[in-house]
């Protein structure tokens, strides 16, 4: 979603924005934009389309500025227009504003602001904003951050904004409520973001700023108070992320390099933690919770998207392992509905970016019931990590790709790592076993590494379907969610129509649509429930369904049966979405490439969902 950066100190202000504006690309954008002050006063630059062009309109002029606010626009009020884009001037052009959020009341304002002779050039929640902050400055007479506070006082909603004035060339004000934003302090310098990748090329010291708080720089030094007005002390502290993490190192796109870091994000989301050969396993975040989790009634997780997919996963290990029946919810659902949340329930809120707006109201809720909230992020210090009572983190890096793929398996990694920490707490499952699977889990990177070495048959496979209209993907008990998560990585980076099913499902409606032109994707490994997959295999063929199944080595029936087949190695059943995704991750990539689309960031998509 919408992207901040914003710079005060003695670098050229345009060349970074600019970059900084490229680096949050991945959130997904349609339009960008900056403002920079310098003796020429407060000049606002704006484009729809991408940052690039916005780098043709910038062309030829001249731009030195040590001060500048920058935006990449999504859409919500009002379409993806130059017009629409950010910076927003004030009425009388003074003043410019940036924001990531909705201004859910900015109606109202606006209309008391037209009737007072303010006129509007956007449709723009965001321009009602800035001009409500000039109106109260105007009629107050208080400072512009005074102004800011009393406006953000009114405004119901979300939001993180920063706000650059004409008259003070060393200031910038941004708040935040809902909407993240990362303030890097440098020497004598301050730069603004949504996440700290504009940032970690200058400094590594950061404050992330809280809900209800407004960051003040002026001359130099950084003030944080509350929208109560009180004093706040900045926590700076040190990012740990490396500029090659976000980088392509060498692959095409990002959502390849991250497909194939998995060997090593996987371990890492295991570092530290597991240690099969004498048995160890340990959380830190979990130390604590523990003993609640494992004699925990039940565990409702709620999250998004592929974040929901790895929840409908973790349900059906803990339910195995530990024995505490799980519900999975989609976040947007459960936060509006009335929940029932029992004592000795617990929550467990999953995300990639740590900043869903659905699963942070979702935790808010289930956090006004009374229930403990475990989270599964990978961003460090993102808004819904701190905003649970415990978790763990991932680990898998920065995902730059808009198609989740390595925060997927770090993210089950982790889940199940939780569950068998609940098991052995709750004597649920044998030594034995809690051993073997460690022992399995150590060996997945290895695992996944094979798998990703015969990418190339998956390319070929690929190739032969890239202009399908449609695809099924069938899978079952563990490897249902799996299908679930194949279809979406297809249908969101190559806009082919996907669905997945229960296989057992499919003679419930779905069968309906097989026929020649129809490719279904069936994860048919070696476990329990394969005899029963074999014959929806077998009802797909008798209907002329073409079908390409991921199979375990050494399947001796299965390539005869199928169009086409893509080995994967034998692991325990509880580990197979591990592996099993990471040839539907390939399928969908190769596709989406062969059909010529923008596979980081497709259209309509944002990274990190921060409106509801
Ligand atoms: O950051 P989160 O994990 O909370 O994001 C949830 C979804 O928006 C996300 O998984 C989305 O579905 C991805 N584009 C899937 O690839």
């Amino acid at each position: 979603m919408c992207g901040i950066v914003a710079y005060v100190g003695h670098r050229e202000a345009c060349p970074l924005i600019l970059k900084g504006l490229r680096r949050l690309e991945y959130r997904g954008y349609d339009s960008a934009g900056l403002a920079l002050l310098n003796g020429d006063g407060l000049k606002i630059y704006k484009k729809k389309g991408k940052v690039s062009d916005l780098e043709q309109e910038l062309s030829g002029k001249d731009l030195h500025a040590t001060i500048g606010i920058g935006h990449t626009r999504w859409a919500t009020h009002g379409a993806p227009n130059d017009v629409n884009s950010h910076p927003h001037y004030s009425n009388d052009r003074r003043l410019a504003i940036i924001h990531n959020g909705i201004i859910e009341n900015y109606a109202t304002i606006k209309q008391n602001l037209v009737r007072k002779g303010h006129e509007f050039r956007s449709e723009t929640d965001s321009e009602v904003l800035i001009q409500f902050i000039e109106n109260i400055r105007k009629e107050t007479g208080c400072s512009l951050e005074e102004a800011v506070r009393l406006a953000l006082q009114e405004v119901v909603g979300a939001y993180a904004i920063v706000v650059i004035s004409a008259d003070d060339p060393t200031q910038l004000i941004a708040a935040r409520k809902g909407s993240p934003l990362v303030i890097g302090v440098g020497d004598d310098e301050y730069f603004f973001a949504s996440d700290a990748t504009p940032i970690i090329e200058y400094t590594k010291d950061v404050v992330y700023l809280n809900d209800y708080e407004i960051a003040v720089v002026r001359d130099g030094a950084l003030r944080i108070i509350t929208l109560e007005n009180a004093q706040t002390t900045p926590y700076i502290q040190k990012v740990e992320l490396e500029l090659e993490a976000i980088e392509k190192g060498g692959f095409d796109h990002f959502m390849m390099k991250e497909i194939f870091e998995q060997p090593r994000s996987i371990a890492d989301s295991m570092r530290g933690r597991v240690r099969a050969e004498d048995g160890h396993l340990q959380l830190g975040g979990l130390r604590d919770y523990l003993d609640q989790l494992a004699a925990s009634k039940r565990i409702v997780i709620v999250g998004c998207g592929t974040s929901w997919h790895a929840g409908l996963v973790a349900e059906y290990i803990f339910e195995e392992l530990a024995r505490i029946p799980v519900e999975v919810e989609y976040a947007s659902e459960f936060r509006y509905r009335n929940p029932i949340i029992q004592e000795r329930d617990i929550v467990i809120a999953i995300s990639q970016s740590g900043e869903t707006a659905d699963t942070l109201a979702a935790i808010e809720l289930a956090k006004s019931k009374g229930a403990t909230i475990f989270g599964v992020c990978n961003v460090v210090g993102s808004s819904i990590a701190r905003a649970t009572h415990a978790g763990a983190y991932t680990h898998a890096g920065p995902e730059i790709g808009v198609a989740s793929t390595k925060a997927f398996t770090a993210q089950v990694t982790v889940l199940t790592l939780m569950a068998l920490a609940a098991a052995l707490r709750a004597g649920t499952i044998s030594d034995t076993l809690f051993r073997q699977l460690l022992a399995e889990l150590e060996r997945i990177p290895a695992l996944v590494e094979k798998v990703l070495q015969d990418a190339e048959k998956v390319k070929e496979i690929s190739y032969i379907f890239t202009y399908a209209k449609n695809f099924i993907y069938l899978g079952r008990g563990l490897n249902f969610p799996v299908a679930l998560e194949g279809a979406l990585k297809l249908k969101e980076i190559s806009y082919i129509h996907a669905e997945g099913y229960p296989a057992a499902e499919m003679k419930h409606g779905p069968i309906a649509l097989i026929d020649e032109d129809m490719p279904v994707v069936v994860i048919a490994t070696k476990d329990s429930s394969y005899e029963k997959i074999v014959s929806n295999i077998q009802e797909v063929k008798a209907r002329k369904g073409r079908v390409i199944a991921v199979v375990t080595e050494g399947d001796t029936l299965l390539p005869g049966m199928v169009d086409f087949v893509i080995e994967i190695p034998k692991v325990h059943e509880i580990l197979v979405p591990l592996i099993s995704v990471i040839p539907l991750q390939l399928l969908s990539y190769y596709i989406a490439v062969m059909r010529g689309r923008n596979v980081d960031q497709p259209r309509n998509l944002a990274k990190s969902v921060t409106v509801e």
